[in-house]
C-alpha cells in the first residue's frame, strides 16, 4: 500500500470510528489541590512560556497529524493559522511522503501561515535505518523554517503494517551523532504509547534535550491499524494491543523525578484544561493536543481556535484556583 493510500486510511478511520485506547490517560490518579484564596487577578495572570526562542502565550502545542492526503493542505492551513493566530506552537504530521516525492517545496504555505510561531518539522525516527541521513532531515527543517524536528518513535504501529519499517537496531547511535552538530534542537516523540523512564534515560545519554512523550490514554494506533488491517496482520490479531501503553500521567511523573532536567512535553488524551494544569505540575513544560483538532481543522481556522480557547480558559481557570498535585 503506498504511504498516501495508508495516510488517507488511517484519516478515515480517525474520523469514523472510535480510536481511543482502552485505558485511561491516568490523570484521575492525580487531585489539584484547590486554592480557596490565590492572591492573584485572574485577569492580571501571565502564561507566556518559552519554547524554542519563542514566548508561546500558553503552554500548549498542536501536536502531529496528517501527511501528505489530499485533506492534509487544507487541515494543516487551518492548523497554522489557528496556530499563529492563538501564539502556539505548531507540530507538523510526518514529512515523510513529501521527501520521497521530492515535493518539500510545496509545504512553503505553513511558514507563509505562520510566520512567527515555532514550527516543528516531523519524521519517523526509525528512517535513519533506512537510507535517510543528516541531510535529508536538514531539508525537512528548511521545507518550513522549522525551530525543530520532531523524530517520532512508532514500533509498534511499524510492526501492525504489512510494509512497516521495523529495523529499529543502533538508532539510538544515529541519534547520538544527529544531536551532536544538528542546527535545530531534536524531540524524541512517542505516537501514544508512551515513553519509559528507561527509554527516555537512553535518549537523554544520546544528547536529546526535549521528550513528548506522547502516551496512552488518547488515540491508539492499535485501534487505527485494527482498522485499516488487511488479510497479512488481522484486526483480531491487532485487537488486544487496544490498551497497549503507559499513561500519560505516569510518563511525566516519573521521568521528571527521575530526570528533572530534560524538557517534557505531555501528549497522548489531554481532553481539558485541568489536565493541562496536572501535566504541568508534575514536570511538564507543555502539553500537546491532536485528535480534539483534527474535525475542526477540516472545518476552519476558527474552529480549531475555539477548542484551544477551551482548553485554554479551563487551564486558567484551574492554575488561578490550584496550587499543587497529589497522587491520589
Ligand atoms: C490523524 C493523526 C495523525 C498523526 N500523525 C502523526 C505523525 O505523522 N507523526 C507523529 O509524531 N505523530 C502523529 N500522530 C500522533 C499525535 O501527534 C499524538 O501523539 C497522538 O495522537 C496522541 O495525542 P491525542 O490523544 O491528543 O490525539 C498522529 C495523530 C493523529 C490523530
Amino acid at each position: 500500500m503506498s504511504i498516501r493510500s495508508r495516510k488517507e486510511n488511517h484519516l478515515n478511520a480517525y474520523l469514523n470510528s472510535d480510536v481511543q485506547s482502552e485505558i485511561s490517560n491516568g490523570f484521575e490518579n492525580y487531585r489539584l489541590i484547590n486554592e480557596s484564596c490565590p492572591e492573584e487577578d485572574f485577569s492580571a495572570l501571565n502564561f507566556e512560556t518559552d519554547f524554542l526562542n519563542h514566548k508561546i502565550s500558553f503552554p500548549l502545542m498542536i501536536s502531529s497529524m496528517t501527511g501528505g492526503t489530499d485533506q492534509s493542505e487544507q487541515i494543516n492551513r487551518n492548523l497554522a493559522r489557528a496556530a499563529q493566530a492563538m501564539n502556539l506552537p505548531f507540530a507538523l504530521g510526518s514529512q515523510r511522503i513529501y521527501l520521497v516525492n521530492q515535493k518539500l517545496e510545496t509545504l512553503k504555505y505553513i511558514r507563509e501561515e505562520a510566520p512567527d510561531i515555532p514550527i516543528l518539522a516531523n519524521i519517523g525516527a526509525v528512517q535513519l535505518n533506512y537510507g535517510w541521513t543528516k541531510n535529508e532531515l536538514l531539508k525537512l527543517v528548511d521545507s518550513v523554517n522549522a525551530n525543530a524536528l520532531i523524530l517520532h518513535f512508532n514500533p509498534l504501529q511499524e510492526v501492525f503494517q504489512p510494509e512497516g519499517n521495523t529495523n529499529f537496531r543502533g538508532l539510538i547511535d544515529k541519534i547520538k551523532e544527529l544531536c551532536a552538530d544538528f542546527p535545530v534542537p531534536i524531540v524524541a516523540k512517542e505516537v501514544g504509547f508512551g515513553i519509559s523512564v528507561s527509554t527516555a534515560a537512553k535518549m537523554a545519554d544520546a544528547g536529546i534535550r526535549w521528550i513528548d512523550i506522547a502516551g496512552a490514554g488518547g488515540t491508539s494506533w492499535a485501534k487505527i491499524e485494527a482498522l485499516t488491517a488487511g488479510q497479512k496482520i488481522s484486526a483480531e490479531t491487532i485487537a488486544p494491543f487496544g490498551g497497549w501503553g503507559i499513561p500519560t500521567a505516569v510518563c511525566i511523573d516519573q521521568i521528571h523525578q527521575k530526570m528533572p532536567e530534560i524538557n517534557l512535553i505531555a501528549s497522548g488524551g489531554i481532553r481539558n484544561g485541568i489536565e493541562m494544569r496536572k501535566a504541568c505540575l508534575l514536570g511538564a513544560k507543555l502539553c500537546g493536543i491532536a485528535i480534539p483538532l483534527l474535525r475542526p481543522a477540516l472545518e476552519n481556522a476558527e474552529a480549531v481556535i475555539t477548542v484551544l480557547e477551551r482548553y485554554i480558559f479551563q487551564y486558567r481557570a484551574a492554575v488561578f484556583t490550584s496550587s499543587a498535585v497529589e497522587k491520589i
